[in-house]
C-alpha cells in the first residue's frame, strides 16, 4: 500500500484529550492519519533566528508527524500575512478586510519553497501527497518544479470565493494556475467548487471536460468531500463520564433556564456580532422570555497577531457587555461570554445540555461545531441547530432551522421557533442530521478524497507520472 504524506500548516501530534483552540482540520485530520498510516508534515508551531531546514520526527500513535521551524519574517509574512490577512478574509467573501502586500505575496511563496526543499527530500516513489488548506497552495507546483511526479491531492478547508472577488487579489492567475500541478482538487461544497471552475474556465481559459479541467497540458479532476467529525468517538465521548459531569454542572448553573450555545474561534467570518445582535432582538422582541433563557458564548482567541482579529475581540467585549448592561437582572445574565478552550468531552457535555446550537457563520468552509453539537444530542430529547445558510454544512444538514445569519430579524424568529418545537419536530430533524453525520463521517471523507486521488474509485486512474 502507499504512504499517504499529509501536508499542512499546522500539525498537531496525537493526545489523551484535546483542549485549547484546536481548528475542525487538525482534529480531523488527525483521526484521518490514524486510519490510514503515513507522515504529517508541516510547521512546528515554533519560530527560530535563521532557517535550518532541519526535521522534528515524532512517532505517537500510528501518527509520524515531521515539522519544520519557521523564522519570525516568514510567520510575519506567511501565515499572520499572506494566509490570515490576504487569503483567509478574501476567500470568506471580505475583501473589505483583506490586505494585498508584495511582501506577504513573497514570503508565502518562500515559505513554501521550504516546504517542498525539506519535503522533496522524503517522498518515495510510490508515495501519494494530500496537501491541506489555503496555505499551502503553490506547494504543488514547487514539488513538481523539484521532480515530484508523485500524485498529488489538494484540499480546501475553506470557501472558494466567487471570480469577480478573486479577480481583485494581484496574484489570482498566478495562483489558480499554479493549481493545476495537482492531480485532484477537492472542496466541501459544490458551490465552492462551481467559482473554482468557474475562475479557470472564464478567467484563465482552461478546458472543461466532465469533472476534468485541462491547462497548458495538465490535467486536474475536481471532487466535492464534505469532511466530516469522527462520529463514534464524539458520541462516546458525548455519553462519557466527563461530558456527564459537565453536562450536570451546566443544568444546574442553568437553574431550569434554556440554554442557547454557540462554540467558535473568536474570527470575524463567524458572525459572532451578527449573533449578538440576533439575540438581543429576540430579547426585545420577546421581553417575556427573557428571563427563561440565557446564552453561553465560547469563542478562544484565534490569530491574535492580526489587527481585524484584535478588532473582533474588542467589539465583542463591548457588544456582550452592552446587552449585559441593559437586560441583565439581579438573578439573571442573559450571555455568559468565555474566551477559552474546553477539553473535547467537556465541550460534548455543554453541547448537551443547550436547547439550541447557534452556529451562524456569515460564510464557512464546512463548520464543524455544527456537526459535534448535533452528535451530542440524547437521541431522547435532542436539541434543535440553528444553522447559517452561508455555512458549507448547510448542504447537508437541510433539518436544522437554516437562517440568514445576517438578518438579526430571522436570527430571532428562528430562536423562537426553537424554543417552541416539539419533541416530535426535534426528534425528526435530529434523526435525519444524525443520519448523514454518522455516514458522511471523517472516515468516509478521508476515503472519499484518497480513492479518488489513487483511481480506485472506478473512475479513470491517473497516471503516477503525469
Ligand atoms: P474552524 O475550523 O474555522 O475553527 P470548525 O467549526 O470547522 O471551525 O472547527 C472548529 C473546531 O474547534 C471544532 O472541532 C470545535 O470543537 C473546536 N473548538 C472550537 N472552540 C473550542 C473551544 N473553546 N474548546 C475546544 N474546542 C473548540
Ligand atoms: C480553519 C482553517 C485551518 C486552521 C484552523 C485554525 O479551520 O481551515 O487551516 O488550521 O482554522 O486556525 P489556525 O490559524 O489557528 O491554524
Amino acid at each position: 500500500m502507499s504512504r499517504l504524506i499529509i501536508i499542512s500548516n499546522r500539525v498537531s501530534a496525537p493526545k489523551e484529550s484535546h483542549s485549547g483552540a484546536q481548528g475542525g482540520l487538525a482534529v480531523a485530520l488527525q483521526a484521518a492519519i490514524r486510519e490510514f498510516g503515513g507522515i504529517w508534515f508541516g510547521w512546528s508551531g515554533e519560530t527560530v533566528d535563521h532557517f535550518t531546514g532541519h526535521i522534528h520526527f515524532q512517532r505517537a500513535q500510528g501518527v509520524t508527524t515531521a515539522t519544520l521551524d519557521l523564522e519570525e519574517q516568514d510567520i510575519e509574512e506567511y501565515y499572520n500575512g499572506y494566509a490570515n490577512r490576504t487569503l483567509w478574509p478574501l476567500f470568506h467573501y471580505r475583501i473589505d478586510l483583506a490586505e494585498y502586500e508584495r511582501g506577504f505575496a513573497g514570503g508565502y511563496k518562500r515559505v513554501n519553497e521550504r516546504f517542498a526543499d525539506t519535503l522533496r527530500p522524503l517522498v518515495e516513489k510510490d508515495d501519494v501527497l494530500w496537501v491541506q488548506d489555503y496555505h499551502m497552495f503553490p506547494l504543488g507546483q514547487e514539488l513538481r518544479d523539484r521532480g515530484c511526479k508523485n500524485r498529488i491531492g489538494f484540499f480546501l478547508h475553506i470557501p472558494w470565493p466567487p471570480s469577480r472577488l478573486l479577480a481583485t487579489l494581484p496574484e489570482a492567475e498566478a495562483l489558480v494556475e499554479t493549481m493545476f500541478a495537482y492531480d485532484l482538487v477537492g472542496f466541501h461544497t459544490k458551490e465552492w467548487l462551481d467559482s473554482f471552475r468557474h475562475y479557470a474556465t472564464h478567467e484563465l481559459g482552461a478546458e472543461e471536460e466532465g469533472d476534468a479541467l485541462t491547462f497548458k497540458g495538465r490535467t486536474l479532476r475536481l471532487i466535492v468531500a464534505p469532511i466530516g467529525i469522527d462520529t463514534k468517538e464524539f458520541v462516546e465521548g458525548a455519553n462519557g463520564p466527563k461530558a456527564r459531569l459537565a453536562l450536570r454542572n451546566m443544568r444546574d448553573s442553568a437553574v431550569g433556564r434554556d440554554m442557547i450555545v454557540g462554540v467558535d474561534r473568536l474570527d470575524y467570518s463567524k458572525g459572532l456580532e451578527e449573533r449578538f445582535h440576533g439575540y438581543e432582538r429576540f430579547l426585545s422582541e420577546h421581553p417575556e422570555e427573557r428571563k427563561e433563557v440565557f446564552m453561553l458564548q465560547i469563542a478562544p482567541p484565534s490569530r491574535g497577531a492580526v489587527e481585524s482579529y484584535q478588532k473582533i475581540r474588542t467589539k465583542l467585549e463591548g457588544l456582550s457587555g452592552q446587552i449585559n448592561g441593559a437586560y441583565a437582572d439581579v438573578d439573571w445574565v442573559p450571555i455568559r461570554y468565555v474566551n477559552r478552550g474546553y477539553p473535547r468531552d467537556v465541550l460534548a457535555g455543554i453541547y448537551r445540555a443547550a436547547r439550541i446550537g447557534l452556529v451562524t457563520p456569515l460564510r464557512d468552509g464546512m463548520n464543524l461545531v455544527a456537526k459535534e453539537y448535533v452528535a451530542a444530542q440524547d437521541p431522547e430529547d435532542p436539541g434543535v441547530l440553528i444553522l447559517s445558510r452561508f455555512a458549507g454544512a448547510a448542504a447537508q444538514l437541510k433539518e436544522a432551522v437554516l437562517v440568514n445569519p445576517f438578518s438579526a430579524d430571522e436570527v430571532s424568529d428562528a430562536i423562537m421557533q426553537a424554543l417552541r418545537m416539539d419533541l416530535g419536530e426535534r426528534k425528526r430533524r435530529w434523526r435525519a442530521m444524525m443520519d448523514n453525520i454518522e455516514q458522511e463521517d471523517v472516515v468516509w471523507w478521508r476515503k472519499l478524497f484518497t480513492d479518488a486521488l489513487m483511481g480506485t474509485d472506478g473512475s479513470t486512474p491517473i497516471p503516477a507520472d503525469n
